[in-house]
């Protein structure tokens, strides 16, 4: 007979840990058991501290989602000293839109508002190779999911440089300036540096990969900011590949005087099953921001991983694990922005007084609550997505 099997209890997530399912972190793939310590070690990023307030004021900052960087100390001296700074970041453009996205798209917005200029690079060349689509394919799915998406959260047209990899420009000296750039990166590396940073690569992901150099470099170009400055690049962690080749390469490159990359790096929201990355090719374990409420209702009850006990008996007794609960996890990342109120759940979850459908009801409202607006907001957002287009 088969067994049935048992749901995950806490003592169960505890045993797993010693068989954790092996960790892969690369631009191409992120599969297995996070850890992210491990991951600061091994890239040789640094782990983010204490910042200033205006930082402080944005949860995902506030509640370490934005947890490591590089040289962030230059943004830090530019801010203190009112010097200019502009943030740089991209996307691949690779299906529905949905929650995980949002932790890029609601740094993107936050820099706006503090009123750094931002270039934002649709990534469809990358996209081309590595997801095997049309560009025509790869631009419908970068406007209607992305950009849409973007301007409906608050992004603005307004001190904002929203491009293709494709078509930089249709202004001929920018556009040259940067596909010229990216071309002359490419003589800075080897490829054995290429096969340390990436393990397997090919000719299609190296140039994806000189490609982003130049997203990541070129705003410091006489044709773009008019000198060299400053960039943030916000990412998730496994972009830091990129970041490394992009600085050496920045190191050595002869005709112009780069300032070194900046970069930050946010943890991955679990997909609903836990573990590893929200993904569009698994759409039982991820909410789009296009779900109706009765899909969210459905998805978080039947697929959200739970760190609670087996029976509520045992809950009451014991006591959840909210570290590894998928919907405390959301809660604390976007959709309870009061500390205390998080505080007080993860308390009582802890200590067994919340049950585990009281705390995915508490979700299911929050969300729902998010996406009636935000669903709204997207069809206001159709009217301005002609402004972030140049043709
Ligand atoms: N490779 C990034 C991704 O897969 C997209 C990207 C392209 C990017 N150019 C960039 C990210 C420049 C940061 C900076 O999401």
């Amino acid at each position: 007979m088969k067994k049935r099997l048992k749901k995950p209890t806490s003592s169960d997530a505890r045993r797993t840990q010693s068989l954790r399912i092996k960790m892969v972190v690369n631009p191409w793939e992120v599969s297995g058991d996070i850890n992210y310590e491990k991951l600061i070690k091994e890239f040789g990023i640094k782990p983010l501290k204490k910042l200033p307030e205006i930082f402080d004021k944005n949860i995902l900052f506030r509640r370490n989602v934005i947890f490591a960087h590089r040289d962030i100390q230059r943004i830090l001296d530019a801010i203190k000293s009112k010097k200019k700074f502009v943030m740089m970041t991209g996307l691949m453009p690779s299906g529905k839109f949905h929650l995980g996205h949002m932790l890029l798209a609601q740094q993107m917005i936050f820099y706006q508002k503090l009123g750094v200029k931002l270039y934002i690079a649709v990534a469809d060349l990358e996209a081309y190779s590595a997801r095997n689509k049309s560009l025509k394919e790869l631009r419908e799915i970068a406007i209607d999911q992305y950009l849409l998406n973007y301007i409906a959260l608050g992004l603005s047209p307004k001190n904002c440089d929203f491009y293709f990899q494709s078509e930089r420009s249709d202004n001929a000296k920018k556009s040259n300036a940067y596909y010229r750039l990216a071309s002359n990166l490419s003589s800075y590396a080897t490829f054995n540096e290429f096969k340390a940073i990436y393990g397997d690569i090919s000719p299609g992901k190296m140039n994806a990969s000189i490609l982003q150099a130049a997203d990541m470099l070129h705003p410091q170009l006489p044709e773009f900011e008019g000198k060299p400055l400053p960039v943030l690049v916000p990412v998730g962690i496994d972009q830091d590949p990129h970041l490394r080749i992009a600085r050496d390469i920045s190191r050595r490159f002869k005709d112009y005087n780069f300032v070194q990359l900046s970069s930050t790096y946010h943890t991955f929201l679990p997909g609903l099953k836990g573990g590893g990355k929200m993904s569009s090719s698994d759409e039982n374990s991820l909410i789009a921001m296009t779900d109706s409420p009765s899909e969210v209702k459905t998805k978080i009850n039947k697929y959200a991983f739970s760190g609670g006990q087996h029976t509520v008996e045992e809950h009451r007794k014991k006591g959840g694990n909210p570290d590894v609960d998928v919907s405390f996890q959301y809660l604390r990342m976007f959709f309870e922005p009061d500390d205390k109120k998080l505080k007080d759940i993860y308390e009582d979850y802890k200590s067994g007084a919340l049950l585990t459908g009281e705390l995915k009801g508490i979700l299911i409202e929050k969300i729902n609550a998010f996406l009636k607006n935000h669903q709204k907001q997207r069809i206001l957002a159709k009217k301005q997505v002609g402004k972030f287009l140049y043709s």
